[in-house]
Parts: structure tokens; C-alpha cells; sequence
């Protein structure tokens, strides 16, 4: 099912930016970052919610909500874009491409990403649900993107370049820089579909959970992966001298800690969930501390 539902994003995606109100070296470039690939786990997990929030409502929540959670991916490619700018991680590769500013160039790059970030709150006011839950939903996508989330988090990735972290600090850095647009694209799900505060609160904690395992496990592939696998530079955070989990616990004490809060992630949706798309949060949860890329 998840296979569906990724199949649609990939459509949706696709069909997005070919207006020729767009200068085409724009567009190019969006497009180019946005449909090289990507796992779609942003958008797929607001959807699987969506429909573990009401399961007799699936397809019919898949169709309103695509376009909300297509622009999640969008807001998400923009912030790979400009994570990859020689001023942030100065990377040459992403999803197995040259990275948009290699591909184009600087100032492309940046108003690719600017123009991804903008677009995706209009993809987003077109989702088909009640007003009110929409603007919820807007609302609390704009603050995980913003100064206290993502952005935030991405500021102090920055200023922990060559400093030792403590533990709470890098947990921190990490619920802010990759946590919140996860743990957004889960609660957001739940708002949409007009999920009870329980369902809600489940959502938004599997997400925070599933966001530090997530960027511990991405650390991790920095050091064991393979360069075409991961479809990135690997051995590019020792290099940059950045705050990871290995550096921190060790290999093995970063695996242990990711398989923690994977468990914690399944634990918050234990009895709150049930049915197909709750499993595939389930085995998202259980295949993460085992992933190539
Ligand atoms: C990479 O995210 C950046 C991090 C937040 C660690 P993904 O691993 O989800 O990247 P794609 O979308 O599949 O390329
Ligand atoms: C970046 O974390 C997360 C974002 C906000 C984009 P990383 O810098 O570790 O992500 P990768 O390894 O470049 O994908
Ligand atoms: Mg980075
Ligand atoms: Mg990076
Ligand atoms: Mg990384």
C-alpha cells in the first residue's frame, strides 16, 4: 500500500512546477532536485496517519490530502537544497545526482529552494479538508520548517561544527534540524484527518522518535555507508568536524540508542493504531536501524 501511495506523490510531484509563467532555469532546477528520487517518507507518513486515523476513510483521505503532503516533500527537497550549499554541508552529491548547485549553480540553487519552501504552502491550502484543520496544519508546518524547527535546528548543526557536544544537546539540535518535519508530516496527518487528541499525541510522539532515530541512523550511514548506495558523500561529518551520534556514543552506542527510540516510536502508537497503515509505521519503524539509505 505504501507503494501506492508513494506511486501518487511521485505523480503529483512530477506534474507540479511546468507552468511557463516559471522562467524554465527555475523550474529546471526545482524540478531536477524535487524528482531525482528520495525516499518520500515525509509525505508517505503524513498519509499512512492520515488513514490510521480513520481507516474507513482511507482513499478518500489519500486524495484530499495528497497535495498537502506533497508540498511536506517540497519544504523538504528545499532544505536538502540549500543543506548541500558550499556555505552549509558543501556536498556534491544528493540522491545520487550532482547536488542543484553543481547541476546549475549558487544563486540557482538558492532560489530553487526559496521557491520550493514558498510553493509548497499554496500546494498545501489546496488539500480538501475543513478549513479549520487545514490552517492547523499550515500553522504548525510553518513553525517546524521555521527559526524554532528546522532552520533552527540546521543554525545549530552550524555552530556545533568542531565542538563536543553533550548528549542533551545534540538530541536536541537533532529533534529541531530533522525531527520536526517528521514529527510535523505524522501530526499533521492526524490533524487533517480530524483525529481525537490521543490519536494525535501518538502521532506527534512516534514522529519525534522516529526523527532522532532517523538522523542517528543517517549519521551512522555517513560513516558505514557506501557511496552509491546512500546516494550522497559519505565520510563527509568527520571531515566538517560536525556534532554526530557516532562520534559521540561510538557505532555501536549510536545503533543502540537509534533502536531505543525506535522502540519508543512503535511503543506511542501501540493500541492507538490499527490496521494495514499502522503496520507500515510499525515496520518503518522496525527496518530504520537496518537502513542503506
Ligand atoms: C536526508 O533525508 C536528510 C536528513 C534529514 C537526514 P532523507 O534520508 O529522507 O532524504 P531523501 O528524501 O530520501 O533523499
Ligand atoms: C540535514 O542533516 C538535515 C536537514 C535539515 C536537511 P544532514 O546534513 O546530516 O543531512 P545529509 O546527510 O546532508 O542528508
Ligand atoms: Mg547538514
Ligand atoms: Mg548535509
Ligand atoms: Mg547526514
Amino acid at each position: 500500500m505504501p507503494a501506492d501511495l508513494r506511486s501518487r506523490i511521485e505523480q503529483y510531484l512530477s506534474s507540479s512546477f511546468l507552468s511557463e509563467d516559471i522562467p524554465h532555469r527555475l523550474s529546471s532546477a526545482m524540478r531536477y532536485s524535487l524528482l531525482a528520487g528520495g525516499k518520500r517518507l515525509r509525505p508517505v507518513l503524513c498519509l499512512c496517519v492520515a488513514r490510521a486515523c480513520a481507516p474507513e476513510k482511507a482513499d478518500e483521505l489519500t486524495e484530499a490530502l495528497l497535495p498537502f503532503a506533497a508540498g511536506l516533500e517540497m519544504i523538504h527537497t528545499y532544505s536538502l537544497i540549500h543543506d548541500d550549499l558550499p556555505a552549509m554541508d558543501d556536498d556534491d552529491l544528493r540522491r545520487g545526482c550532482p547536488t542543484c548547485h553543481k547541476a546549475f549553480d549558487e544563486a540557482t540553487a538558492i532560489l530553487a529552494g526559496d521557491a520550493l519552501l514558498t510553493n509548497a504552502f499554496s500546494h498545501m491550502a489546496c488539500a480538501a479538508v475543513p478549513a479549520e484543520r487545514l490552517l492547523e496544519a499550515v500553522r504548525l508546518t510553518a513553525d517546524a520548517a521555521g527559526a524554532a524547527g528546522m532552520a533552527g535546528g540546521q543554525m545549530l548543526d552550524l555552530l556545533g561544527e568542531g565542538k563536543r557536544l553533550s548528549l542533551d544537546e545534540l538530541r536536541v539540535l537533532n529533534e529541531k534540524k530533522t525531527g520536526a518535519l517528521l514529527f510535523n508530516a505524522c501530526e499533521c496527518g492526524a490533524v487533517l484527518a480530524g483525529a481525537t487528541a490521543a490519536q494525535r499525541e501518538a502521532a506527534r510522539l512516534y514522529g519525534c522518535e522516529l526523527g532522532i532515530a532517523f538522523q542517528i541512523t543517517d549519521d551512522i550511514l555517513d560513516v558505514v555507508g557506501d557511496e552509491a548506495t546512500v546516494g550522497k558523500e559519505v565520510r563527509h561529518d568527520e571531515k566538517s568536524a560536525k556534532a554526530t551520534w557516532p562520534s559521540l556514543l561510538g557505532l555501536e552506542g549510536a545503533r543502540e540508542r537509534a533502536k531505543k527510540h525506535c522502540a519508543a516510536a512503535e511503543a506511542a502508537i501501540a493500541g492507538v493504531f490499527s490496521g494495514p497503515d499502522a503496520d507500515f509505521l510499525r515496520e518503518t519503524s522496525q527496518k530504520l536501524v537496518n537502513r542503506t539509505h
